[in-house]
């Protein structure tokens, strides 16, 4: 997903923000750029490719002056060009803008400004932004009014932050994230408190239709209808500066190793009681995620019905504005998030608002758009998780969903976190055979991830990691409806994940591989107990037949991981793919 930054002070700029870019890499983009104000004139370098990589090439890092603006872009309107990247600026030069997010009526806009003479020299929506912010100052020479008057024109989910020549910075919000740092003598702007943290922990959480304006006389803050907005500073926790690789290869295998400690911070006890106290009042559950968060949400049905007796809804957050039937008036809406950013979830929540829903959030950012629209916010605690793939906040989120599905059984599951966290150090301990297997996989074209029960889920998850990470075909499939379709592709061509734990699947799971194996495809079982029909046997500890989901997921976190080596993909940024998908 596209950052931003934004520095005013006393130091110079382009160093602080070609850093600041750097830290919030891992949102995924496709090309950089930054301006700076110097000597009245604003300067502007930009290029495709990695930070690194436009620095060495056109030093951005040495643009002059105090004061400048950033931006990676991911390519949402126009392809990956230099005319494309941001910044932007207008037509006068004296503007110049960077931007997250899509302005869904720009080109409407861009016509009437092209009848008023403006000309266009990219296909970004953006573009169109930095000239109507142009053509209102030069109608009217106020910055603030400049400002009103173009949100007010703009439709879509955005934030900005424009730089003038004059040095004034202004930085709008409107569903998109945007935070000013407050440093000495200096403020920041980003999309990442990520893109500051290294130099203050005093943040401001811009509200949605709140616009910020920097200048010589300092920091003011606006509704979008000019009212003048009370801020406060808060402290950014300091976790989240811990986002260094440390002596591992990725974020990713850093991720993945954490889960042994991630596991035991998951939730609070006073948040998930509050939790369940709401989840008791609930009229009609609904649960809600995206990627590997909806996978999370599935196995949450399954141990709410098996254990708890109480019937939740799933439904994909980018299905519900589709959804034949609409959520039935004062119903809860739970919303599962690592970012707490992603679109979807977001438009889920506000249908959801829409019908009174009340929203109980399970998520790790807690500054985010997420926690601002919830009754109700549980904590991941599992710390910054720099990887696009989720992973340690998948098995975070899970033990969380444990812990309320217990206390609305009493206890009934009861489960052991200290044994669960030492049988994940256990699996984590050893990756030799997993690396044999990834080797393997290296030309394999198709993989299929069989799952019975809630297992199914997880088998979803697991094809998820191994799509995103190393880019092979990966699908899942309930274990009983192999044979009605799925076998036709059986063949010696194929690989076939079995999840295959010792608990009730079992015998049913084993007959199933016995089908396949027959077919000529390869079998990697994924069981505490080893047998023939395996090709490969990844071992897991025998554990409570309720918590095996918590433990087979690490196997395969693995598998992915190493297979992106294999295929020389990079696991911590996959192409196509962002962190938090901030637009629909
Ligand atoms: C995708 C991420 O963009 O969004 C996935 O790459 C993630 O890892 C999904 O599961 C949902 O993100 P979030 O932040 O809403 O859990």
């Amino acid at each position: 997903m596209c950052s931003i930054i934004g520095y005013r002070g006393k130091n110079s700029a382009a160093p602080i923000l070609v850093n600041g870019l750097q830290r919030m890499e891992y949102r995924g983009y496709d090309s950089v750029g930054i301006a700076t104000k110097s000597k009245n004139q604003i300067l502007l370098r930009k290029g495709v490719g990695k930070v690194v990589e436009v620095n060495n090439a056109i030093q951005l890092d040495k643009l002059p002056g105090n004061i400048g603006i950033g931006h990676t872009r991911w390519a949402t309107h126009g392809k990956v060009t230099e005319q494309n990247a941001h910044p932007h600026s207008s037509n006068s030069g004296k503007i110049a803008i960077v931007h997250n997010g899509i302005i869904e009526n720009f080109e409407e806009l861009k016509s009437n400004l092209q009848k008023k003479g403006f000309d266009f020299h990219s296909e970004t929506d953006t573009e169109v932004i930095a000239n109507l912010i142009q053509l209102n100052f030069d109608e009217a020479p106020d910055v603030k009014q400049a400002i009103i008057k173009t949100v007010a024109q703009l439709k879509g989910h955005y934030s900005f932050v424009v730089i003038f020549e004059d040095g004034t910075i202004v930085g709008a919000r409107f569903h998109e994230p945007l935070i000013v740092g407050v440093g000495k003598n200096s403020y920041y702007l980003s999309s990442d408190v990520l893109g500051f943290i290294e130099k203050t922990d005093d943040a401001i959480y811009l509200d949605n239709e709140d616009f910020v304006i920097l200048n010589d006389a300092g920091i003011h803050i606006f509704g979008f209808d000019g009212s003048s907005v009370k801020y406060q500073i808060t402290k950014v926790s300091k976790e989240f500066a811990d986002v260094y690789k440390g002596d591992y290869a990725h974020f990713t295998i850093k991720e993945i190793s954490e889960q042994p400690d991630s596991i035991l911070q998951a939730g609070n006890n006073d948040q998930i009681q509050q939790f369940v106290d709401g989840v008791k009042q609930a009229k009609n559950l609904y649960i809600t995620g995206s990627g590997t968060s909806y996978n999370a949400a599935e196995i949450a049905k399954y141990l709410m019905s098996k254990f708890a007796k109480i019937k939740i809804n799933t439904v994909i957050a980018s299905e519900l504005a589709f959804s034949p039937d609409d959520i039935e008036q004062n119903s809860t809406l739970v919303a599962i998030s690592q970012s707490g950013e992603s679109a979807d979830v977001l438009e889920a929540v506000k249908i959801a608002k829409e019908s009174n829903a009340s929203i109980l959030s399970i998520v790790n950012h807690l500054n985010s758009s997420l926690s601002q629209e919830s009754s109700l916010v549980i904590g991941l605690n599992c710390g910054p998780e720099i990887g696009v793939a989720a992973t340690k906040s998948f098995t975070s989120q899970l033990t969380i969903l444990y812990k309320i599905t217990d206390k609305l059984c009493n206890g009934c599951i009861n489960p052991d976190w200290e044994k669960v966290s030492s049988m994940v150090s256990q699996i984590l301990s050893n990756h030799s055979k997993i690396k044999e297997i990834a080797k393997d996989l290296k030309e394999v074209s198709d993989i299929y991830v069989l799952g019975r029960g809630i297992h199914l889920p997880i088998a979803r998850e697991a094809a998820l990691k191994l799509k995103e990470l190393s880019y092979i075909h990966a699908e899942a499939i309930a274990g009983g409806e192999l044979k009605h379709g799925p076998l036709a592709l059986m063949d010696s061509n194929v690989y076939v994940i079995i999840i295959n734990p010792n608990d009730s699947t079992y015998n049913d799971t084993l007959n199933t591989a016995h089908e396949i194996k027959a077919r000529g495809a390869k079998i990697i079982g994924i069981s505490d107990k080893e047998s023939d029909v395996y090709d490969y046997w990844v071992e897991i500890p025998t554990i409570d037949e309720s918590l095996y989901p918590i433990i087979e997921i690490i196997p395969i976190q693995l598998l992915a991981y190493y297979s992106a080596l294999e295929k020389k993909t990079n696991p911590d940024y996959p192409r196509n793919l962002a962190k938090s998908v901030t637009v629909k």
